[in-house]
């Protein structure tokens, strides 16, 4: 019943006050991250930078394998515990983390947008956060009722909560949960629960808190039907990124096509990309489906 929109859309971020991307090319980008500028791989800015003479604080030396490895070279500026950082009414810290990333992931920012859009029209609105890491995409829902934050990192989930603090949402309704989102998923399948939004926004690998192993290839197709039986006729989305695999929008548009074929709404699919500041060019950073019933 849900419609498939078969032509790819844009989901396009612009910088704000704490996060904007200055340029990019020859395989890497030029970021401002509040008061710093950082230099990090991006193999997907195939083209000429609008100036090679990046003054950065800090850049990310990449490691022989292209998922792991590779290290930071900070200059003394940039404080070693992070600094405060924030999107809209959101608080939290920015730090540069092993795995090349700055504690949150800011190409998501029109992702939170979109799902508050989604849920305007509903009060004490039920959502689910799997794989939600330092919990931004939390404290962005938490504006619009009880929010479920899951993520195998016992560091990430404990960063989250002290995010919440940050922005004086300690006492919002989130459940703070470390758990292996697809056992976490199938467990709620089983307690027919059900949600009026969930986001989804695996690694390519990863492990779950007791070791589980989750592959994105193995594990996607079914953790996306277990959401989709956490979902009714009166929910308003389901939001999925993946980034760093090959794999195309329309696969995924495809797999939702099935997979909400008993409820109405629609299905769309394509890129999300950050638009470079100075010239408006947009680098990609992942692919996404999602499924929207207005209600
Ligand atoms: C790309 S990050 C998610 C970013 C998040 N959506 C955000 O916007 O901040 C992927 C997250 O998946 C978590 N993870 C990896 N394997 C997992 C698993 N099996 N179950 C739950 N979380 C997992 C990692 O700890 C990491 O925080």
């Amino acid at each position: 019943m849900a419609d498939l929109i078969q032509q790819p859309q844009l989901m396009v971020g612009d910088g704000w006050d704490h996060y904007a991307l200055i340029d990019s090319g020859d395989g890497r980008k030029f970021e401002q991250f509040g008061p710093y500028r950082f230099i990090r791989p991006e193999p997907q800015a195939m083209w000429t930078p609008q100036n090679s003479a990046w003054q950065a604080d800090g850049e990310f030396i990449p490691g022989a394998d292209e998922d792991g490895g590779g290290r930071w070279h900070l200059s003394d500026k940039v404080p070693a515990h992070g600094w405060p950082s924030s999107w809209r009414e959101t608080r939290f810290t920015a730090t540069c983390t092993p795995f090349r990333h700055l504690g949150f992931f800011p190409d998501m920012a029109p992702v939170w947008e979109w799902m508050r859009e989604q849920l305007a029209d509903k009060s004490e609105a039920q959502t689910l956060n799997l794989f939600g890491y330092t919990g931004v995409g939390t404290q962005a829902l938490s504006q619009c009722g009880p929010v479920t934050h899951v993520d195998a990192s016992k560091k990430s989930v404990a960063q989250a909560r002290e995010n919440a603090t940050l922005a004086g949402m300690e006492n919002r309704a989130i459940r703070w949960l470390v758990d292996d989102a697809a056992k976490f998923a199938a467990r709620e399948v089983r307690r027919e629960n059900r949600y009026d939004g969930i986001i989804l926004d695996p690694p390519k690998f990863g492990r779950g808190p007791k070791n589980e192993t989750w592959r994105i290839e193995e594990g996607l197709a079914p953790l996306v039907r277990d959401c989709r039986a956490l979902l009714d006729n009166d929910s308003r989305f389901l939001f999925l990124t993946v980034y760093a695999v090959r794999m195309s929008s329309l696969s995924l548009a495809g797999l939702f096509d099935e997979v909400f074929a008993g409820l109405p709404g629609m299905i769309e699919h394509g890129d999300l990309a950050v638009r470079q500041q100075h010239d408006g060019r947009l680098l990609p950073t992942a692919i996404f489906a999602r499924w929207s019933n207005p209600g």
